[in-house]
């Protein structure tokens, strides 16, 4: 009976696990890969962000992806559709799990990246990355949104950019942990929802204003969580990720 529970723990401890990406925020090679090798297993999914990929440049994809693990490169793409779709094809190719692109570029820049990522996939005869959309970053506010010219109310707006991403051919989006339940409802079970702005109890909110835990995350419709600071900014990360895990499966 011990060794079929402890079995079953470690199942599901995996699972939650998957739902994790770490945010390596951080601007030299070597620390990331210092992250890496701490945190791998049991996470399996890293995000390269404008930091680190400025500072490095493409051959942290590369050397991260000889390590095994996924990637997210998180460089939050907006420009015309043809600038959008060719920096895309650049990106399939290299061969990143997951990117994104602003989804305020418009629907045109959305079916022209989508279009370009598959055809360069195909001919490659790789996998294709998951496109993820932002809609509004969560530095926004009411009052940012109408100083912008958008007279809509800011969740409402947030779910029908999703809802035009999903239309367009996108795989999820990127969204504060408080809308994951307004855009699991509408945009349906196979939506990705990433979500940053997590944090368990134990942690410093940091600069983040609106936060759930994990569990909640989770729980509200998130599909994957992105968290940086209190796992790569703690003394022992491979301690925080840990109790994380523990505190998701309980
Ligand atoms: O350290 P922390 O857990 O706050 O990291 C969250 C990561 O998610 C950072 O890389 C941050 O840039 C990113 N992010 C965010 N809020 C968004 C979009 C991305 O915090 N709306």
């Amino acid at each position: 009976v011990g060794g079929v529970l402890k079995e079953h723990e470690e199942r599901k401890k995996q699972e939650a696990a998957a739902k994790i990406i770490v945010a390596l925020d951080v601007d030299k090679e070597a620390e990331a890969y210092a992250l890496v090798k701490l945190l791998s297993p049991p996470v399996n999914y890293y995000k390269v962000g404008m930091k680190l990929f400025t500072a490095c440049g493409p051959r942290v994809i590369t050397a991260l992806k000889d390590l095994g693990v996924k990637i997210f490169l998180d460089l939050k793409f907006h420009d015309i559709p043809h600038t959008v779709a060719s920096a895309a094809e650049v990106v399939a190719r290299y061969g990143v799990d997951m990117f994104n692109i602003h989804l305020s570029g418009g629907r045109e820049m959305i079916r022209a990246t989508v279009e370009a990522v598959r055809e360069t996939a195909a001919k490659q005869g790789m996998p294709r990355p998951l496109i993820i959309g932002v809609t509004v970053l969560t530095s926004f506010d009411a009052r940012m949104l109408k100083e912008a010219g958008i007279e809509r109310n800011l969740p409402q707006y947030v779910v029908s950019l999703a809802l035009t991403g999903l239309e367009c051919g996108i795989d999820g989006v990127v969204a504060s942990p408080l809308e994951a339940e307004a855009i699991r409802a509408k945009c349906g079970e196979d939506f990705l929802i990433v979500t940053p702005g997590v944090r368990p109890l134990w942690s410093a909110r940091d600069d983040q204003q609106r936060v759930l835990t994990p569990r909640q995350a989770i729980k509200a419709g998130a599909s994957h969580l992105v968290i940086g600071r209190p796992i790569i900014k703690n003394p022992s990360p491979e301690i925080a990720i840990e109790k994380i895990l523990a505190e998701m499966t309980k």
